[in-house]
């Protein structure tokens, strides 16, 4: 999507962050704009900041994790504006900092919490795509979907199991669905940021104490509250960043090229550990190797 000017973009999670960031880039390039957010003070607050800079924008309700929540404010965006060009699977949150600054293992995650993060961040993806995919099809394709993954979502260091694993299948998703929407000309991109300013600790807190019980941080000894790191990248730039890669159809977006080496000792792993065939002789049919394949890699 070379001409960006005019067209109308959904950010969830807009309120605040990376994807406050992308609006006012996007803002920036003359892009109307819809703020979904969960958090309705801070969206108000959003708004009323976007529209002091002279940009066209409109605050919807959306709780990412419930498909009406989904549609009503799909319906409501497009009653606004119409159809929408662009959309940003960006809300989400974290796992949750411990107090004490020990790692949060596995073995010592709540249930309940691990099904939150996988709620917010991957079935919020997934319904994301459901809800506007078809309608992106339906008026001839010519969209874009950016789903916010993280750097996470390509190496997953101890102590982040339940964060790193949700973001890889946002990960997953995103080429899976790249290559499923490349003949109907929606681009689909992951974006893998690495430190960025924003409140993520804070509205994550929010959300656990909200949907696992108020007291739920105190009791496990999570924080609740963090201020902005400034040592971290401005979400400014990552939006700037996300508005070439949108123009360029970019598959993986990369604010933080800083983490190549650890990406690539990946994949040194991996291949280190690809030898002989379990079953001498023995290798999977062609069949199977072309189903396996996906073109959007190339
Ligand atoms: N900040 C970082 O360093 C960093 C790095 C990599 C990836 N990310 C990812 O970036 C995305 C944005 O996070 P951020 O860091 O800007 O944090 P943020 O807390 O500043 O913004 C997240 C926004 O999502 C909203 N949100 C949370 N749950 C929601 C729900 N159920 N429905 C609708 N909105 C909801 C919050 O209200 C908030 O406005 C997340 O997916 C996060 O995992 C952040």
């Amino acid at each position: 999507m070379e001409q960006v000017q005019g067209k109308i973009a959904f950010i969830t999670g807009g309120a605040s962050g990376i994807g406050f960031g992308m609006a006012q880039a996007f803002g920036e390039a003359g892009m109307k704009l819809v703020i979904a957010d969960v958090d309705v003070e801070r969206r108000t607050a959003a708004i009323d900041a976007l529209s002091k800079n002279g940009f066209d924008c409109h605050g919807v309700d959306l709780d990412v994790r419930s498909a009406a929540s989904w549609t009503a404010a799909a319906d409501l965006a497009e009653a606004r504006f119409g159809a929408i060009d662009i959309l940003c699977n960006n809300a989400g949150i974290g796992q949750g900092r411990r107090t004490d600054g020990t790692r949060l293992l596995l073995e010592a995650t709540d249930e309940e919490l691990f099904r939150l993060v996988f709620d917010i961040n991957v079935t919020g993806v997934f319904l994301g795509a459901r809800t506007f995919v078809p309608r992106m099809v339906a008026r001839g394709g010519a969209g874009h979907i950016v789903n916010t993954g993280s750097m996470a979502g390509l190496i997953a260091p101890p102590g982040l199991a339940t964060y790193s694993a949700s973001k890889y299948a946002v990960t997953a998703l995103s080429e899976s669905l790249r290559a499923e929407l490349a003949d109907r000309h929606i681009g689909v991109s992951v974006l893998c940021p690495g430190g960025v300013q924003s409140r993520l600790e804070t509205t994550s807190a929010e959300r656990r104490n909200q949907q696992l019980g108020s007291g739920y941080d105190r009791e496990t000894g999570f924080l609740s509250d963090r201020p902005i790191n400034p040592e971290m990248m401005d979400p400014i730039a990552v939006g700037r960043h996300v508005l070439r890669a949108i123009r360029n159809n970019d598959l993986y977006i990369f604010p933080h090229p800083e983490y190549v080496d650890l990406i690539a000792e990946r994949f040194a792993a991996i291949q280190r550990n690809i030898g002989l065939s379990a079953q001498d002789g023995y290798t999977d049919p062609d069949w199977l190797l072309a189903a396996s394949r996906n073109p959007a890699y190339s």
